[in-house]
């Protein structure tokens, strides 16, 4: 998964996914929009509400990923996610 979401299965996806390491799509995504966003995921597209799937504490490592893989790499900042949040920190 290298989170630009224009893989070959990506291509099929209306409307695509979002480009996670580009930072003019990721701007608004805060540790709590993002928490949000996965754990209720994204009405009338293919984004899974993945709440209904994973714990609290797993929606926190997901995100904690996503910003350190995508966002904090991209925006090169610091992580943006609140570490206490996460027991890997
Ligand atoms: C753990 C796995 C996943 C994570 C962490 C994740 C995370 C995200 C994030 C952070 C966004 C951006 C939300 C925003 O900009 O407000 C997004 C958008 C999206 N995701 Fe996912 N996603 C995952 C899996 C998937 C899967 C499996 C699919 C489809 C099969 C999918 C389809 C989409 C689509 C279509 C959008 C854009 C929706 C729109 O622009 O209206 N995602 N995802």
């Amino acid at each position: 998964m290298d989170g630009t979401g224009g893989n070959w299965i990506g291509a099929f996806l209306e409307p695509h996914a979002r480009n996670l390491t580009n930072p003019k799509d990721t701007a608004h995504l805060d540790p709590k929009t993002l928490r949000t966003v996965i754990s209720n995921g994204i009405r009338e597209s293919s984004m899974p509400a993945w709440g209904s799937v994973f714990d609290p504490a797993q929606i926190d490592a997901v995100a904690s990923y996503v910003t350190r893989v995508f966002l904090v790499s991209t925006k090169n900042k610091q992580p943006t996610v609140d570490k206490h949040r996460s027991k890997d920190d």
